[in-house]
């Protein structure tokens, strides 16, 4: 696709075009991927972060953020959970900070020697590449880093001083030449965000062609400097996800948590607008209410890995089965 029928995509009003958009990419993802539906489980492993990023609700000086991070026994009995619940995929996310990361390294070579058939999915951030190499050593197999917005100018208006798109782009490049599969990805009707600036996110992907792309919308935390910004809209999320689909066939999609938190049924739109994972929650109960990315997080409670058979049940109705 060319940059003005992009363009048209993300500005028509047209239903029709809309409607049109959204089964091309459904049939597209159900001609890739058959009327299957990926789990992955999410671990959130650490709500201390180094980073002050104007969005976030675990950024370094947010007060009234309860910080904790998972001990070794705590991460593993999450891993059991999750693979008891016949979910393949242990994904471990946290807050950005290399000290505490390093002591991670080996609780991944354990996972990867207990469940050696299982994937292991990280998203710790900007770590020094020697770390990356350490956790690609001890068994990890993919790195989930949001760009955030492919435009520097845009990059620098959502993040401190200091923080750059370029080095976060370093990133992705070491990741892969590491082997890893990587994920990007952007929230949508973050502060300032333009039609430009998707348009470089859809460039940015279609150059990188990254193996995993996270798209939701942008959702205000209270106590940020974004607290008063207006949420992002869903269905430009799933506008998004359908694009990307056309653009990225055989790229993982999820359909994310925050899509869920901003619209009842969104995460079966996301589906049905050609995404094709889900990432359900086996973070313990205590923690899953401090890991509070945006407000309303914690009520996307949906996304419980406790309530499984419910999203099964959904998907089937739907004629999807899980793996
Ligand atoms: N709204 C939506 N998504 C957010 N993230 C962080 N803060 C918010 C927010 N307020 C997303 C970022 C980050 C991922 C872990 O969570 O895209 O990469």
């Amino acid at each position: 696709m060319n940059a003005s029928t992009l363009r048209k995509l993300l500005e028509t009003e047209d239903a029709a075009l809309l409607q049109d958009l959204k089964e091309r990419a459904h049939t597209e993802a159900v001609r890739v991927f058959g009327k299957r539906v990926w789990l992955r489980g999410l671990i959130e492993w650490s709500n201390v972060c180094r980073r002050d990023c104007l969005y976030c609700g675990i950024r370094a000086s947010r007060s009234g953020v309860a910080r904790y991070t998972l001990s070794k026994e705590s991460i593993l009995a999450c891993c059991q959970n999750v693979w008891a619940a016949g979910v393949r995929t242990f994904v471990l996310q946290g807050g950005e900070n290399p000290a505490a990361a390093e002591a991670l390294v080996p609780i991944v070579a354990d996972i990867h020697a207990a469940w050696p058939a299982a994937t292991i999915t990280l998203s710790l951030g900007e770590l020094p590449f020697d770390l990356y190499k350490r956790f690609r050593e001890a068994g990890a197999g993919r790195y989930l880093l949001r760009h955030e917005t492919a435009s520097p100018a845009h990059y620098r208006r959502l993040h401190p001083a200091g923080m750059e798109l370029e080095t976060r782009l370093e990133c992705h490049r070491e990741l892969r030449r590491l082997g890893f599969e990587v994920g990007m990805g952007m929230m949508v009707g973050s502060p300032f965000q333009t039609t430009e600036d998707l348009l470089a996110d859809l460039r940015l992907l279609q150059d990188f062609r990254p193996e995993m792309v996270g798209i939701g919308p942008f959702i205000p935390q209270q106590n940020t400097p974004f607290a008063d910004q207006p949420v992002g809209s869903a269905e430009m999320t799933l506008r998004l996800l359908s694009i990307v689909r056309l653009l990225l066939p055989e790229a993982n999609l999820p359909s994310t948590t925050a899509l869920s938190a901003v619209s009842t049924h969104s995460r079966m739109e996301g589906i049905l607008a050609g995404a094709n994972v889900i990432m359900p929650n086996f973070t313990p109960a205590r923690e899953r209410a401090a890991y509070a990315l945006y407000q309303g997080k914690d009520a996307a409670h949906l996304e419980a890995g406790e309530k499984l058979d419910s999203l099964r049940a959904e998907l089937s109705a739907h004629g999807y089965i899980t793996c």
